[in-house]
């Protein structure tokens, strides 16, 4: 159902009229000083991408690339984070794969199933839906800010806690809405995930700068260029179907290329569903944002 053919999170097999399976992968270098968060960042993401699809990840294997000269205290950390991660979500995490390199990489693949029904995808978006986003942005600017010496310790908390938040409860509330448009913001950024949303639903996207949410040292640290080299690429790879607001300044127009590890949801929601999904989602203590809203047209509009 889902291959090499659309910019999707995973791909998706169907088994039966009712059951596909969703088969995803992610690993990556450190995003933060501490093993064991590291471990469950890189769990958080790698299982996001089952919940982006509307499916329930089920099991999960390990990769792991780590330095010889790695203590095995935190290579063992690492692998604890992932798992206690996996187990939170319902996952079990069944066997793996480690090999040697200079530079630790973690990461998982994971296996799911979906109602195929039910699949969320990024042509899945409508005319009218509103956009709404389940983390805030900033994880980019953030962790570069750390790596660079530069962060508080409050922010960099903040970070963790947030990149290492499942998106389980994101995905139950695109079930339970019978949602079809989504995906989960990571590498590309806010406007590269967008672009991908808006390219294969046909459809332009309007973004309200004023309703994003951001995480408490993102300006700061926009402000004084700390920006990951991914946050050019994705200027240069997407800026042309972007339309900014001439009134915006340039590091809030970075900001939404920033490219983010384990990052939120960004789901298109019908306008009659939008008021039960938002108290549904206070209910379950998710938060949302709503972002902008879907139109006819091409590329994105930033006010
Ligand atoms: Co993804
Ligand atoms: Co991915």
């Amino acid at each position: 159902m889902v291959g090499l053919a659309t910019p999707d999170d995973a791909a998706v097999w169907r088994l039966s009229e009712d059951k596909a399976i969703v088969v995803t992968t992610d690993f990556f270098t450190p995003v933060v000083d501490t093993a064991y968060e590291y471990g469950a960042i890189a769990a958080a993401n790698s299982l996001s991408d089952v919940y982006a699809m509307g499916g329930l990840p089920f099991l999960a294997l390990n990769i792991a690339a780590l330095p010889d000269n790695l203590p095995v205290e935190i290579s063992a950390e690492i692998l604890r984070g992932g798992a206690e991660k996996a187990r939170e979500a319902g996952v079990v995490i069944a066997g793996g794969h480690t090999v040697k390199d200079t530079e630790p990489k973690y990461g998982l693949v994971v296996i799911g199933f979906v109602d195929p029904r039910k699949m969320l995808s990024k042509g899945g978006l409508r005319v009218g839906d509103a956009l709404v986003l389940t983390k805030p942005l900033g994880g980019g600017v953030t962790t570069t800010a750390l790596k660079q010496g530069k962060a508080s310790d409050s922010d960099v908390k903040e970070a963790i806690e947030w990149m290492s938040r499942l998106n389980k409860t994101a995905g139950q509330l695109a079930l339970e809405f019978d949602l079809r448009g989504g995906t989960d913001i990571t590498g590309f950024g806010l406007l590269g995930h967008g672009m991908e949303m808006a390219n294969t639903s046909n459809v332009s996207l309007s973004i309200e700068t004023a309703k994003l949410p951001f995480l408490s040292g993102a300006r700061g640290y926009a402000e004084k260029g700390i920006f990951p080299g991914g946050a050019f690429d994705n200027k240069k790879y997407f800026e042309n179907n972007v339309r900014f607001d001439k009134k915006l300044d340039e590091p809030i127009q970075m900001l939404l290329f920033d490219p983010q590890t384990s990052g939120g949801l960004l789901l298109g929601v019908p306008q009659e569903k939008l008021y039960s999904f938002e108290k549904r989602a206070k209910e379950l203590d998710q938060p949302t944002w709503v972002i902008g809203e879907v139109h006819a047209g091409q590329g994105i509009d930033v006010q």
